[in-house]
């Protein structure tokens, strides 16, 4: 399935009754296993779980840890960017050239690598004196 269909389609169960805005992620794996991912919202953190962060939960909970190609998709007038935590929570599980397409219903799509997406990303090389 093609992260376009499939981030399109877990968009549709998105739990967002705070903000009303309905979100999916799509990730390839290594092994090119297609994880989706939708955010969850909750009453006492509104702001609840972000598509991305489900859809990397879904692939850690399968076994896999390293991601290759990420879609993101809402309803927005333009192509919706990951928000800080998941773009550091991308980092993690990716390297920076890793593509991220944001995309929106209208079919509108902007590309983008994650390295460009968080320049000087925290990572393991950093604790490398501990
Ligand atoms: N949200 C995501 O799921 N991914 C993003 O990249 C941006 C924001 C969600 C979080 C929250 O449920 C809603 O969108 C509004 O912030």
């Amino acid at each position: 399935m093609s992260l376009q269909k499939a981030a399109l389609a877990v968009r549709e169960n998105a739990y967002a009754p705070y903000s009303n805005f309905k979100v999916g992620a799509a990730i390839r794996s290594a092994d090119g296993t297609v994880y989706a991912g939708c955010n969850v919202e909750n009453i006492a953190y509104p702001e609840g779980t972000c598509a991305e962060a489900g859809a990397i939960a879904a692939m850690v909970a399968a076994g896999e840890t390293r991601l290759t190609e990420v879609y993101v998709v809402a309803d927005s007038p333009h192509p919706v960017p990951p928000c800080g935590g998941c773009r550091q929570k991308l980092s993690e599980f990716g390297t920076g050239d890793v593509a991220i397409t944001m995309a929106n219903l209208d079919g509108v799509e902007e590309k983008i690598t994650l390295a460009d997406l968080l320049p000087g990303a925290f990572g393991e090389h950093h604790m490398e004196n501990t």
